[in-house]
């Protein structure tokens, strides 16, 4: 059964295409990566042909369409309880009695406005509407390595479908709904306005807040938000004033409660106190949930778990063995938990199963000599490329890779990569410089398994989360001491903990390295400019490299190199 997952036309974020053949992931691709628009939300015309023919199908082949975010109609109830809480809201806060007038209006011009049919063929196939959060919850139960565990599934974000989160169990291939939470509460929209407040862009620069907490003393807006917020009523876990911020964040309704928080502290301790809050109050939820559900594995995707930080503090929690954060955890996994969701319906469930990475456009060797020879870069095929990879690591220099499938997901996982040698924290600056960015947070380490445990003592063998970057670790005395550039000030780093049946050439490189320096480790960041999406093909590869002025760059087989100067 072949079951073709479409995020897009609904006016959420990162439009995108799975395919799903017989319960297994084959291919998936966010629009933004063939538009070049960044998170891109625009209907995935691209993604689903590139998806297709990833798969090696084609749109006949498909036999059921899958698709997250419910129909207005369908969105009633949910809406209906936001409403109640409205009317209840304000009679503290008069000025949400407004909102309450707004929201019945903005309904009844939805339902004039329809969702976007899948176009030509695809119209014509049955297709299945998967509410948001249940997508969010699908993707991170089916894609999880739990098997027939019972796992506690959570999803938070900022909003989908008028809830800003969930929480299930998943259990013998089928999830079972426990709550919901309406998104008038949501920490994921208090976080995106508060990003908004200290001049980022909210929804996409949430990781440069998180980088920037480290700087600042938490505690005076920590003590602002706990005044407003219920923590053993997560149904209300907002007063009146506080829930003005979720209900309107980036208008004077939400701002204006934003701005008399935050008066009189600095951006640093701003961040902190917002970092220090989310950590406390959802930490403190999820152990809860822990307990109340019987589990000690979770499997949790939605926007707010690419908070690196949180996940660490959650994994820690009492009770809680591992982890699972799905590698898509954002909008960009919703075309994919809808189709598992879908598939489990149709087939009486479906057994959880860890979920490949590496599943986008491919680089192989036939497209990348086509691209060097197109755009008149110098390069050579050598014969033992690790090797040379290696040495020039070892040398100082920084190389780009552009091999192989590309990942699934916000990270770049060693095929869409930069790699840089960090025993100099200054190859930060200079990083930033060549690819234009301002992160507040060091780059991020990938480093051999064997080596994993010496540099980060809390890590162990089964930590899921550890592969896909989406995990923060204490750094050990070893780790400062040999990869100080990848060590943020609070002490931790994220690490992409790598095993060579993952990825066989890129594992290589780093073993290479290791072989000459004795540092298991060395910078992995994405391979993109500033505010693009992650390059996606051979062509495109060539020119981030030639722009960015980096030293090397691994092509497929090939490595081309920057001209002497
Ligand atoms: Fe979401």
């Amino acid at each position: 059964m072949i079951i073709l997952g479409i995020n897009g036309g609904t006016r959420q974020h990162n439009s995108g295409a799975s395919v799903l053949i017989d319960g297994k992931l084959v291919s998936s691709v966010e629009e933004e990566r063939i538009s070049r628009i960044k998170n891109d939300n625009g209907y995935p015309h691209r993604a689903i042909a590139e998806a297709l023919s990833i798969a090696g199908i084609t749109v006949e082949d498909v036999d059921m369409v899958a698709m997250p975010n419910l129909s207005v109609w369908n969105q009633k109830p949910m809406r209906d309880n936001i409403l109640k809480h409205d009317i209840r809201l304000a009679k503290v806060e008069p000025i949400i009695k407004k909102c309450y007038w707004k929201h019945r209006i903005e309904w009844y011009t939805r339902l004039l406005r329809p969702r976007l049919k899948p176009p030509g063929i695809l119209a014509q196939k049955p297709a299945q509407i998967i509410e948001h959060h249940l997508s969010h919850a699908a993707s991170a139960y089916y894609a999880s390595p739990f098997g027939n565990e019972r796992v506690g599934v959570i999803t938070l974000d900022g909003a989908g479908d008028y809830s800003w989160g969930s929480v299930w169990v998943g259990e013998n291939g089928k999830l079972q709904q426990i709550l919901y939470l309406p998104y008038l509460y949501s920490i994921g929209l208090l976080y995106a306005s508060v990003t908004n407040y200290l001049g980022f862009i909210a929804g996409r620069h949430e990781g440069k807040v998180l980088g920037l907490a480290a700087f600042g003393n938490p505690e005076p807006l920590l003590s602002r938000l706990l005044a407003h917020t219920n923590m053993k009523d997560w149904e209300c876990l907002f007063d009146a004033r506080l829930a003005r911020v979720p209900l309107r964040p980036f208008s004077k309704i939400g701002t204006t409660v934003i701005n008399e928080l935050c008066e009189g502290l600095s951006r640093e301790d701003v961040a902190a106190g917002l970092q220090a809050y989310t950590e406390k109050v959802i930490s403190a939820w999820v152990q809860e949930q822990v307990v109340k559900l019987k589990v000690s594995k979770l499997a949790v995707a939605g926007g707010v778990f690419s908070n690196v930080k949180l996940n660490q503090r959650i994994l820690a929690l009492p009770g809680v063995e591992d982890v699972y954060v799905h590698q898509n955890m954002g909008d960009g996994g919703l075309a994919t938990g809808a189709a598992f969701e879908v598939h489990a319906r149709l087939n009486n469930g479906l057994r959880p199963e860890l979920a490949p990475v590496y599943l986008g456009t491919g680089i192989n060797r036939e497209n990348a000599l086509l691209a060097l020879q197109k755009l008149g870069a110098a390069f050579d095929e050598p014969q033992n490329l690790a090797q040379v990879v290696g040495r020039l690591l070892a040398d100082g220099k920084v190389v780009a890779r552009a091999a192989g499938r590309m990942e699934y997901g916000p990270r770049a996982l060693g095929n869409r990569t930069v790699m840089a040698p960090c025993h100099d924290p200054g190859i930060n600056q200079w990083l930033n410089k060549k690819f234009a960015r301002t992160e507040f947070m060091p780059f991020a380490p990938v480093i051999l398994q064997e080596h994993a445990r010496e540099y980060f003592p809390d890590w162990k063998e089964d930590h899921i989360a550890a592969r896909f970057m989406t995990i923060t670790y204490d750094a050990s005395d070893i780790a400062k001491k040999n990869i100080p550039a990848a060590v943020h000030i609070d002490g931790t780093a994220r690490p992409q903990v790598i095993r060579r049946e993952d990825n066989p050439e890129y594992y290589d490189i780093l073993r290479e390295y290791h072989a000459i320096t004795g540092v298991a480790s060395v910078i992995n960041t994405s391979f993109n400019m500033h505010e693009e999406p992650i390059v996606r093909t051979a062509e495109e590869a060539i020119t981030a490299f030639q722009a960015a002025g980096l030293d090397a760059l691994v092509l497929g087989p090939f490595l081309a190199r920057a001209k002497a100067e």
